[in-house]
């Protein structure tokens, strides 16, 4: 019997459609369009408005889409693997939140959070189920509201992040498609410089933990910036060495995107040119789990059957890896 491997076998995507640009937060915080644009490649990003519409709202939609687009019935999905680091609350997990809002009244789900590579984390967690044969329909949804963690009164965090989500599903494949190898690492010693300090078990939210803004992200861009450069490239070059390809052999880099400038420099490592890089941070910025996905789904159309797709990702944690996956179809 030949090997099952995991492959994609549908994609969507999912944005909200109020659009905050760079000339609006010109109006909000003491920036400029041409700061913002220079030092990210961010122009806009979208925001998910309305009272209690959190992260799930996005998921459900994007699953929704999904299964219409692989012709499948919710209820055939075994598996749902949420990654996100805005859940809708610290618990029930999100996922559930997703299942029941789809139908899928016959699949398992958990929450998985590793920040800026929740979905590189949750698309081999996920390719696992489907190589063991356990499980044969699984559903990876990268998601993130970053607008109720962002402080917009911070000009080093607001530019970067936005609202958005996208989903896969993962089918077995027989003819050695999909997943073929992943990397993942994680340093807890890097914790400290991209965090949400407050509202877990550490510091529960109280009075005082509001009133300091401790319910925000914060990151030291600086030092994110020189760790992520330097182990998004490292991750990326390894996972290429490791499997024998030559930059020519690689069709597209799927970067998580954060900073254009960090990008830039994974692709440079890698020996792989502007054209064959999934670039939609100008669009949507930083929707931290949900990036990778968003790339996938705007560019599925331009994906061949057998192409050669190396994803990269960088996070809070620190967390990052890299994933090679042979696309399994054509649109
Ligand atoms: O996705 C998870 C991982 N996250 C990341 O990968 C983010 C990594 N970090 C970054 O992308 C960058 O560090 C930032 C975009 C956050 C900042 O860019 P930078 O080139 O590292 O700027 P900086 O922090 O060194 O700041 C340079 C200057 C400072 O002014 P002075 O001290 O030189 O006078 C900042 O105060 O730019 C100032 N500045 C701004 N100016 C206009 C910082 N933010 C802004 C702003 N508009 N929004």
């Amino acid at each position: 019997m030949s090997k099952i491997t995991a492959a994609i076998t549908a994609v969507n995507g999912y944005v909200p459609d109020y659009v905050l640009d760079n000339k609006e937060l010109e109006t909000m915080i003491d920036t400029t369009d041409e700061w913002i644009t220079t030092r990210t490649g961010i122009k806009e990003r979208r925001i998910l408005k309305g009272e209690g519409q959190g992260s799930s709202v996005m998921g459900a939609e994007a699953v929704k889409g999904l299964c219409k687009k692989a012709g499948i019935s919710p209820e055939e999905i075994d598996l749902l693997i949420c990654c996100t680091v805005t859940a809708d609350h610290i618990f029930p997990a999100t996922a559930n939140i997703i299942t029941d809002k789809v139908g899928a009244i016959n699949a398992f789900g958990f929450d998985l959070n590793a920040a800026c590579s929740g979905f590189i984390y949750g698309l081999t967690t996920g390719s696992k189920y489907i190589e063991s044969g356990s499980h044969k329909k699984v559903v990876v949804v990268g998601v993130d509201k970053m607008s109720s963690i962002i402080d917009y009164e911070d000009r080093t965090t607001c530019i970067i992040f936005g609202d958005g989500c996208g989903a896969v599903l993962l089918e077995p494949n027989e003819e050695g498609l999909g997943v073929q190898d992943s990397i993942l690492k994680s340093d807890g010693s890097g914790a400290q410089f991209l965090a949400q300090k407050a509202g877990g078990s550490a510091f529960p939210p109280t009075h005082a933990t509001i009133d300091a803004k401790e319910h925000y992200a914060r990151q030291d861009g600086k030092t994110v910036f020189k760790f992520a450069v330097t182990k998004m490239a490292d991750v990326s070059a390894e996972i290429m060495e490791k499997n024998n390809l030559s930059s020519d052999d690689v069709a597209w880099l799927v970067p998580h995107q954060a900073n254009k400038r960090i990008i830039d420099a994974t692709a440079k490592r890698m020996g792989v040119s502007d054209d064959k890089v999934m670039l939609n941070i100008q669009k949507f910025g930083n929707t931290t789990s949900g990036t990778i996905p968003l790339c996938l789904w705007e560019w599925e159309n331009q994906l061949k059957k057998g192409d050669n797709i190396i994803i990269a990702a960088f996070g809070g944690g620190f967390t990052w890896g890299s994933i090679y996956l042979k696309w399994a179809y054509n649109s």
